[in-house]
């Protein structure tokens, strides 16, 4: 019993080797709460290995974006393709089992968990869990310890999560993000609430997910961030999109410094 489509491998397949098939593409995709779209009509094509960052004020529609995309909230209007297959209306455990993993702005996590045991409860809903068993696989035990190696956490790795730093159960939801090999990574303000040496070292890490060839869509306020990791900066306003082009453009956009620092911000500066 199976609701995928029985191309959808091979589509991916031929698709990792032209290159031709994005990662993500969005086409008209509004969201309603009554009367308020809190996404208003987005179109985005993000293309495979691309790290991509969305800024924008509190309310721009930016988690609610994330939300469409990831399953956890009804699309009102548009379309949304997963490496080339349309993915609305899909639930959020089956998007992750087909390589779509996303990280929230608030932590999550299992608190009266170790951090071992939270990558292997990850595992259960993504590409490893063979239709939704718990599985304890010497390989995925393995692939487990090795993702928190990877990621700095190995010698956390028996600690209760409710225990842990900010910085700890922020790299523990990249950790069991990974631990499911997605295809594209979405990330929720990953350094809200980080130190600045503390950011320096998410930075690292993003870096080295880059040179990997994850496909990275990040939602950040932190400019120092995005200019640091992202090759494209998009911002979104009022559940639209206002700026979509280089990190570098921002500083000369004039919408941008608009909505940044209020109509009017340009004229009064010297
Ligand atoms: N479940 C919901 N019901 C009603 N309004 C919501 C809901 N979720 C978000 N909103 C509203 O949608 C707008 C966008 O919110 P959000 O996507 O969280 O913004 P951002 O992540 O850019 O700060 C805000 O005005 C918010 O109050
Ligand atoms: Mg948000």
């Amino acid at each position: 019993m199976s609701e995928e489509p029985v191309s959808a491998k091979p589509v991916m397949g031929a698709a990792a080797n032209t290159g031709a098939v994005p990662a993500l593409a969005c086409r008209g995709v509004v969201k309603r709460f009554g009367a308020l779209a809190a996404v208003d009509g987005v179109d985005l094509v993000v293309p495979k290995g691309q790290t991509l960052g969305i800024g924008g004020p509190n309310g721009a529609g930016k988690t609610t974006f994330f939300d469409l995309i990831s399953g956890l909230t009804p699309v009102s209007e548009g379309q949304i393709d997963f490496m080339g297959e349309p993915i609305v209306g899909q639930a959020p455990h089956r998007l992750c089992q087909r390589g779509l993993a996303r990280t929230f702005q608030l932590n999550s996590g299992f608190d009266n968990l170790t951090v071992y045991e939270n990558v292997l409860a990850a595992q259960a809903f993504g590409r490893r869990s063979a239709g939704g068993w718990v599985l304890t696989r010497k390989a995925d035990r393995d692939a487990a310890r090795a993702v928190l190696a990877d990621i700095g956490l190995e010698e956390i790795a028996e600690d209760r999560v409710a225990g842990i730093p900010v910085l700890a159960r922020k790299k523990l939801m990249v950790a069991t993000a990974l631990v499911n090999e997605p295809d594209i990574l979405l990330l929720d303000e990953p350094v809200g609430g980080l130190t600045p040496p503390e950011i320096e070292e998410f930075i690292a890490l993003m870096l080295d997910l880059k040179t990997r060839g994850m496909t990275l869509v990040f939602i950040e306020h932190v400019m120092h961030f995005l200019m640091a990791v992202a090759d494209r900066a998009v911002i979104m306003h009022q559940g639209a999109i206002i700026y979509d082009g280089a990190p570098e453009g921002l500083r000369r956009d004039r919408l941008v410094a608009e909505v940044y620092l209020g109509t009017g911000a340009l004229e009064a500066a010297p």
